[in-house]
C-alpha cells in the first residue's frame, strides 16, 4: 500500500539518498520536481565558481586560454561520454542544444545529398520541431518532414516510427530519447537499427536522458546526438550544451558553422586571409606564432620595433606594443594547442565556455 510510512521506508533504502546532501536545499518542504528544465545548485558549484571568477579570470586573465579553458570541451565533453556510452573523444561541450542540433542536421542532410524525407515525431521538444522546420525553409520544397502521431499522447511506436521511414528518400531520423511530456524513452537500438536500414542517419536529443536515465550510444550504433547539461547534470543556467559525433563520421560530417573555434587554426590561418602586405599591421600575429621557425622569429623582432615606431608616431608607449605582442604570444599558444585536436573540435561554433 502507498503511505506516508512506505515513503519513508523507500526513501531509508535509496542509494542514492545520500547525494541530497550534496545539493543547496533551502526549502526543504518543497517537493522539487522541475530537474527536467534546471537541475537543483550543487553545493561544490558555489566554491568552483567562486575560484574560476575570483582565481582564473580576476587573477589570470587571458592567461586562462592556456591554462584549462581552451581544452575544457574537450575534457568535459569525454567527461559525459562516460554518461551516455560514447568514446571520449566523440563529445564535444559547446553552444546550446538548438545549436548543436542545427548544426548536427544539416551536417546529416548533406552526408545524405539526394535524400529529402527527415523523420521526427509530433510531440518533439518545439526547438527541434523549430530548426528542422528552418531548415527545410532555408534548403527548399524538395525536403520535407514527416511528423509520427501518437495514438495516446505520451508513447510512440517503434513500429509506427519504422512505417514512416521512406527507404529511398530518409535522410534523417531525429527524436528525443526521452519524450519530455511524458517521460517515455525511446527504443534507441530498434529505431537506430531501422533507420540504418533504410540508408538514414539517426540524431538523439538526450536533454531528457543524460544524468537521468542509461545511454548507450556507441552499443545503439547511433550518429549523432546532442544534449543539455543544465537539467540532470546541474550545470547551471547558461551551461553549454554537448553534441556526440560518432569517430567514424567525424571525418566526412560537415559543420555548416564554420566559425573560428571550429578550424584547426582558429586565428593563424583565418588572419592569413588579411596578411598579404607586410605594412598590414595584422601581418605581426604571424610573427609571434611560438612554432615560427628561427629565421622568422628575427622577423617577428624586426616587426616588434616597426610596430614599437608606429606606436611611437601616434603617441603610444612602447610598452603597451610589448604588452600586446605579449598576449599575443600567449593567445598564439593556446591556438597552436587547439590545432593539435581531433576532427571532433570542427563542431565547436564560438561558445568556448569553462
Ligand atoms: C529536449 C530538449 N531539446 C532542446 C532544448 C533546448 O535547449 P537549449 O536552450 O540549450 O537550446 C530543450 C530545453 O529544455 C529540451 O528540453
Amino acid at each position: 500500500m502507498l503511505d506516508l510510512d512506505y515513503a519513508l521506508e523507500q526513501d531509508r533504502r535509496d542509494p542514492l539518498a545520500p547525494f541530497r546532501a550534496e545539493f543547496v536545499i533551502d526549502d526543504p518542504d518543497t517537493i522539487y520536481l522541475d530537474g527536467n528544465s534546471l537541475g537543483r545548485l550543487p553545493k561544490r558549484t558555489i566554491a568552483r565558481l567562486q575560484e574560476a571568477v575570483e582565481q582564473q579570470w580576476g587573477k589570470r586573465m587571458v592567461r586562462g586560454w592556456g591554462e584549462g579553458w581552451m581544452d575544457a570541451p574537450q575534457r568535459i565533453g569525454a567527461k559525459i561520454a562516460q554518461l551516455i556510452g560514447a568514446q571520449s573523444d566523440e563529445v564535444l561541450v559547446a553552444d546550446s542544444t538548438s545549436t548543436n542540433f542545427y548544426k548536427l542536421v544539416c551536417a546529416a542532410l548533406d552526408a545524405r545529398s539526394g535524400r529529402h524525407q527527415i523523420v521526427t515525431e509530433i510531440v518533439n521538444f518545439p526547438t527541434d520541431a523549430y530548426i528542422l522546420q528552418g531548415i527545410v525553409r532555408a534548403r527548399g520544397d524538395h525536403y520535407h518532414i514527416t511528423y509520427v502521431d501518437s495514438q495516446d499522447g505520451i508513447t510512440i511506436s517503434t513500429d509506427a516510427i519504422v512505417d514512416a521511414l521512406n527507404a529511398k528518400d530518409c535522410a534523417l531520423v531525429t527524436l528525443t530519447h526521452t519524450a519530455f511530456k511524458s517521460g517515455y524513452v525511446y527504443d534507441m537500438r530498434a529505431i537506430t537499427d531501422a533507420a540504418h536500414r533504410a540508408g538514414a542517419l539517426v540524431l538523439w536529443d538526450l536533454s531528457h536522458s543524460v544524468g537521468s536515465i542509461p545511454v548507450h550510444l556507441n552499443d545503439c550504433n547511433a550518429d549523432f546526438a546532442v544534449g543539455c547539461t543544465y537539467k540532470y547534470l546541474n550545470g547551471g543556467p547558461g551551461a553549454p550544451a554537448f553534441l556526440y559525433v560518432r569517430r567514424d563520421l567525424q571525418a566526412q560530417a560537415m559543420n555548416p558553422i564554420q566559425g573560428w573555434f571550429g578550424q584547426r587554426e582558429p586565428i593563424c590561418n583565418g588572419l592569413e586571409l588579411y596578411s598579404g602586405s607586410r605594412a598590414d599591421p595584422l601581418s605581426r600575429w604571424h610573427a609571434v606564432h611560438p612554432i615560427a621557425p628561427r629565421s622568422r622569429r628575427r622577423s617577428r623582432l624586426a616587426a616588434g620595433s616597426r610596430y614599437d615606431a608606429a606606436a611611437r608616431k601616434i603617441g603610444c608607449p612602447n610598452r603597451v606594443s610589448h604588452r600586446a605582442v605579449g598576449c599575443v604570444a600567449a593567445s598564439a599558444r593556446c591556438h597552436a594547442q587547439f590545432a593539435a585536436q581531433r576532427e571532433l573540435s570542427r563542431f565547436a561554433h564560438f561558445t568556448r565556455t569553462p
